[in-house]
């Protein structure tokens, strides 16, 4: 199929690329763009090139479902070569984003043009890989290693303006892509400006490889922060490439280096974590039968901490909210908390000043619930107590019309008691925000028993339209995320019991790859929230309880697993919950012994694995790959693991089975003995992937 056309405008050839949605750089699209322009070469009357592509946006990079299957010719890098080399000026003419391999192509050509929307930037690092089709060698070339280095590990986006600064683009217009091309060719050719490709530049190279120490100092920090990924130490070597040796040397290099990443683990968990994302926020179920209903206000009810959080993910979204508190003083003290976190974003300057008084302006509040009528969703954000969330959706159902729709971000109570509360269950939806809620993006979107479809369907499109990414989740005890935390917690205060401290487990889980251990974790957050759940459900902690009952809970009190000063919200050591935890120990009659960090991870992790596999037998998650989602953007599980699931497919189902059989037979803990479906898979020598491919074929 032809991807890539060649259309004539006088003596400016434009090679336009068309493959949607992102023009992504496949195998049709490099064959044709290597086509268009030997003919555009060969072509007399042509004096210069432009490449441009139709649609939504310039090339989004290399095809990432080519990924990991026999490279096919022509590949990347021979392809920019071919642009670079080019004997007439070549222009790429950027819309959209131009990433990775499609920056890469920019900067094979000899000058680039964008309009003011457009971005660039190299995120092959979220994929666990480095840009190999020769971003690492030409970004230095054009902007110095060191600040190529910093954009390559950042892996974000850059808009036009600023790449227009740092001198990535030559020049930025607002108009139409591929006229604004050929308007440069002619400028260019009318001047007469030489195409010099940036291989054969060493300008801005040439103070680095004289002296590379401040590039090492940046490098060697950058590294620190990223322990035990291997892309980040790929990307340093590379960039470093380009001032050590020629570049047709670290092409060579960069080619090997790329294939052994792609086919690496590391870069296989972080394309499954890409798409399990987008798969996540799809309902295969009915597929778009039931349209979801347009939000163009947003009543919130409870201007706690959460419910100013969520009404920022709207505001951001430039959707109106109202925010709606019982008192005077519960909405003014929202209110406020609002607006320092808005002024704040500005002083970081993650957004402007006039864009957080815009954001602000979008915030109404009122004392009245009546101001919630009108508006297409409404969330409830108040405490967790069934009996007020009852009255509150009795009473919203009474002043709504039918189709409002009604969600509630409880992360602990049962949607279908809320539901059961108003005569239109059909309209009540969980939207389970993760705190803080204007930062997490996760959305567990928790469906009742009498959910409709189109309160589903709007609470998983609003979740989109806010940029979070909605997973859907049944109704259960602790949805998909926090029920298996709870198992994870099970265990951890069982470790303590028999031998662990808290900062071996901390630490253990944090060499996993977590940017926090679960104790800091619940230190943080307040144990008191953990302990008061556990005397609802009838589940006590020997360790926790002991904590709690000496009115320690965490950051709030001073201290809990561990000590804090005031002010200070790092953890030191505490002997007092040390030798509360021997204490215990002692009176349970317990032998500590010596847990290796191994094991301290296999009980922290396969446990997480075991209950997302009743999670995904009982229909709760939809995928395998939706409860990794969860884990990766709530729970702080490290993407390049791919989450549990992933990561138990890569250790293997059987390894899982055995040694939760060993620790359920070695602890006496019936909990730990492997769900049904985790052993049916093992002893099939299948994997989750296989559950979710074919559940996905079955619909
Ligand atoms: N290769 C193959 N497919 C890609 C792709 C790529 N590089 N980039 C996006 N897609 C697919 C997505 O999987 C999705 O497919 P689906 O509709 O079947 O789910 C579709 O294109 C749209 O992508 P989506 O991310 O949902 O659209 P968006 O408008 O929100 O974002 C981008 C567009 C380009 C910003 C975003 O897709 C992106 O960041 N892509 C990856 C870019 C990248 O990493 N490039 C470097 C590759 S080495």
């Amino acid at each position: 199929m032809t991807r890539v056309a060649l259309v004539q405008h006088g003596d400016v050839a434009v090679i336009l690329s068309d493959n949607p949605p992102v023009n992504a750089l496949s195998t049709d699209v490099r064959v044709g763009l290597v086509q268009a322009l030997s003919q555009a070469i060969a072509d007399p009357t042509t004096k210069a090139i432009v490449i441009a592509c139709n649609g939504k946006t310039f090339f989004a990079g290399a095809d990432i479902t080519e990924f990991g299957k026999p490279r096919q010719p022509p590949i990347l890098q021979d392809v920019i070569g071919h642009i670079e080399m080019a004997p007439k000026p070549v222009i790429a003419a950027i819309h959209g984003t131009a990433l990775g391999g499609g920056l890469e192509v920019a900067l094979g050509a000899h000058f680039r043009v964008a309009v003011p929307t457009a971005q660039i930037g190299l995120p092959e690092i979220k994929l666990g890989i480095f840009p190999g089709g020769g971003g690492t060698q030409r970004l230095p070339r054009l902007i110095g290693p060191i600040e190529a280095l910093k954009l390559i590990l950042s892996g974000d986006r850059m808009p036009a303006d600023k790449a227009l600064a740092v001198g990535i683009l030559d020049q930025v217009e607002e108009g139409d892509p591929v006229q604004i091309g050929i308007a440069f060719a002619h400028k260019i050719l009318a001047e007469g400006r030489r195409a010099i490709p940036l291989s054969e530049r060493d300008d801005k190279i040439a103070s680095v490889r004289a002296d590379s120490s401040v590039f090492e100092v940046e490098a060697a920090a950058q590294l620190k922060r990223r322990p035990g990924q291997e892309a980040p130490a790929a990307c340093v070597e590379s960039v470093r490439l380009s001032f050590t040796v020629s570049i047709d040397e670290a092409l060579a290099r960069d080619r090997v280096r790329s294939q052994a990443l792609v086919a690496g683990d590391q870069s296989r968990a972080l394309r499954h974590v890409f798409f399990a994302e987008r798969a996540a926020a799809k309902l295969p179920e009915f597929a778009g039968a039931v349209a979801p209903r347009a939000v163009r206000n947003v009543a919130i009810v409870g201007a706690g901490t959460m419910g100013g959080g969520i009404a920022m993910c709207f505001t951001a979204a430039g959707i109106p909210v109202t925010l709606i508190d019982a008192t005077e003083q519960g909405l003014s003290a929202g209110l406020e908390r609002v607006r320092n976190n808005y002024a704040t974003s500005a002083k970081r300057g993650s957004i402007t000043q006039s864009e957080a008084g815009k954001r602000l302006g979008l915030i109404s509040g009122s004392t009245d619930r009546d101001a919630a009528v009108g508006a297409d969703v409404i969330v409830e954000a108040v405490f967790e107590s069934m009996e007020l969330k009852r009255e509150i959706f009795a009473d919203l159902t009474r002043k709504t019309q039918a189709g409002t729709i009604l969600a509630t971000n409880t992360s602990a109570l049962d949607i279908d008691d809320i539901a059961a509360a108003t005569d239109r269950p059909e309209d009540v939806i969980g939207m389970h925000f993760f705190s803080p809620a204007n930062v997490m993006r996760l959305l567990e979107v928790v469906r009742g028993a009498k959910s409709g479809w189109q309160a589903i369907a709007t609470a998983m499109e609003v979740g989109k339209v806010i940029g979070k990414i909605p997973v859907l989740s049944g109704n259960c005890d602790g949805f998909i995320g926090n029920r298996m935390v709870a198992k994870r917690s099970a265990q951890v205060d069982r470790l303590l019991l028999e031998g662990a401290m808290p900062r071996d487990i901390d630490s253990a889980i944090k060499g996993f790859g977590f940017a926090m251990g679960p104790l800091e974790t619940n230190d943080m957050s307040g144990l008191d929230i953990g302990w008061s759940i556990r005397k609802r459900r009838g589940t006590p902690f020997a360790i926790a309880d002991a904590i709690c009952a000496r009115g320690w809970f965490g950051q709030k009190t001073g201290q809990g697993y561990y000590r804090y000063e005031k002010g200070d919200r790092t953890p030191r050591p505490n002997p007092d919950a040390d030798s509360l935890i021997l204490e215990i120990s002692e009176k349970n009659h317990v032998n500590r012994r010596t847990i290796d960090r191994a094991e301290l991870i296999e009980r922290m992790v396969f446990p997480l694995i075991n209950e997302g596999a009743r999670i995904l037998a009982e229909g709760i998650a939809l995928r395998a790959g939706d409860v990794d989602v969860v884990w990766i953007n709530g729970y702080g599980f490290p993407a390049w693991r791919g989450g549990p699931m992933f990561y138990a497919d890569l250790v293997g189902l059987k390894t899982v089975v055995d040694r939760l059989d060993h620790f359920a037979t070695q602890t006496g803990n019936a909990d730990l003995r492997p769900a049904a479906l985790l052993r049916a898979l093992a002893n099939k020598g299948a994997s989750f992937a296989e559950w979710d491919k074919d559940r996905l074929l079955a619909q």
